[in-house]
């Protein structure tokens, strides 16, 4: 097992474009580390240095303590799990299982019992004779897990390996690497653009955008405290609302007004220095009022009700208030017809103040 460092590392393609920028990150010792952000942020690219099948521009790279920028890529101990599988296709699933060991001279009767120990594990036993062709798709990403943990690398480098699977078959096969990573322990940097996969299986997520590291921290604390407004809208679906409004104060209390309506804030939040400022709230932060607080103006949201999406376990209502539209998610169902009026209260404890010029969170 081994930490993975990037000390300030840059990819610089030709035609200069800066796919990453300056980032520094470390993997350590048996974490399951993930790197998220929308198309284009240069994860992959990120994933491809460390695995040694791109060169870096600027910047270091260590595994397990030793540089690695200039070693070659089987020798850095690292098996990387790629989205389309990358299988052999003339091989049948136990050769392709057994081709990283053979390449590096392991004996046969070795490559026998740790392929057969792997198929067993991911339950591939019955289908080591077939091709890849005869597979399916998640039978086939389970050989190319199974290649890759055959190896016993110190690393393991997966770019979104479950992306091309069904709905419900990425589900299972999650929990499945989150079981396997618990049982093997292995330091696992796993690239996605799905946040549920970043959340839930990650030990912290690095939030990327534009080559840049925009956040890195525990699940937890990227959910509850982004940095940014670009943190706190691609975590989190549906998405983080954010209202355009003015930092106030009504009786010595911090208040954000947005048109008429009027919302206390937290305590926290006193001390950002009034002016225009945005609001974010996440949607299940907010609660269809009830009867109680419906005579006083103060606290309430109170927007037109555009849609109503049930998604079973809750409602999302898209309410349009002053110049916003913004989604609640509710567990109640509201008894209120589309087109008419509905009010809401928001958690003032869970709302972040953001900047309106740069996007940063004033409240962390
Ligand atoms: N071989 C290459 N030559 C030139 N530019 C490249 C090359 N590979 C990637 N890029 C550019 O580098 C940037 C980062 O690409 P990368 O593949 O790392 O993104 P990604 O985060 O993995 O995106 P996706 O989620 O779509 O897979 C993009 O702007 C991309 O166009
Ligand atoms: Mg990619």
């Amino acid at each position: 097992m081994a930490e993975v460092e990037l000390d300030s590392v840059s990819k610089i393609y030709p035609k200069n474009v800066k796919a990453v920028d300056n980032v520094s990150l470390t993997a350590s010792d048996g974490e399951f580390l993930v790197l998220v952000g929308p198309s284009g942020c240069g994860k992959t690219t990120t994933l491809r240095m460390i695995a040694g099948l791109e060169e870096i521009t600027s910047g270091s790279l260590r595994i397990g303590g030793k540089l690695a920028n200039d070693m070659e890529p089987k020798d850095r101990d690292v098996a990387m799990v790629f989205q389309n599988y990358a299988l052999y296709p003339h091989m049948k699933a136990f050769d392709n299982m057994a081709f990283g060991l053979r390449a590096r001279k392991t004996p046969e009767s070795e490559v026998k019992t740790r392929v057969l120990e792997v198929a067993e594990k991911l339950g591939l036993d019955e289908l080591l004779d077939r091709k890849p062709g005869a597979l399916s798709g998640g039978q086939r990403q389970r050989v190319a897990f199974g290649r890759a943990i055959a190896r016993r690398p110190a690393v393991f480098l997966m770019d979104e390996p479950l992306s091309n699977l069904d709905a419900r078959l990425r589900v299972t096969m999650r929990r499945e690497l989150a079981l396997l990573h618990r049982e093997l322990g292995t330091t696992t940097i796993y690239v996605t653009h799905d946040q549920v996969e970043a959340m839930t299986l990650g030990d912290r997520v690095c939030v990327m955008n534009e080559g840049l590291i925009r956040q890195v921290g525990t699940p937890k604390e990227v959910y509850d405290h982004p940095v940014d407004r670009f943190v706190g809208e691609f975590i989190g679906s549906p998405s983080m609302n954010f209202l355009e409004g003015e930092k106030t104060e009504e009786a010595g209390d911090a208040c954000f007004a947005m048109g008429d309506c009027t919302l206390p804030l937290s305590e926290e939040l006193k001390n950002i220095p009034a002016g225009k400022t945005i609001l974010g709230a996440r949607p299940e932060d907010f609660s269809l009022a009830t009867g109680n607080v419906k005579d006083s103006q103060y606290g309430l949201l109170e927007g037109m009700l555009e849609m109503l999406e049930d998604v079973g376990e809750a409602r999302l209502l898209h309410v349009r208030v002053a110049n916003s539209l913004l989604v609640a998610k509710v567990t109640e169902r509201p008894e209120v017809e589309i087109g008419s009026k509905v009010s809401l209260t928001v958690d003032s404890e869970r709302c972040h103040l953001f900047d309106p010029e740069t996007g940063k969170n004033l409240s962390v």
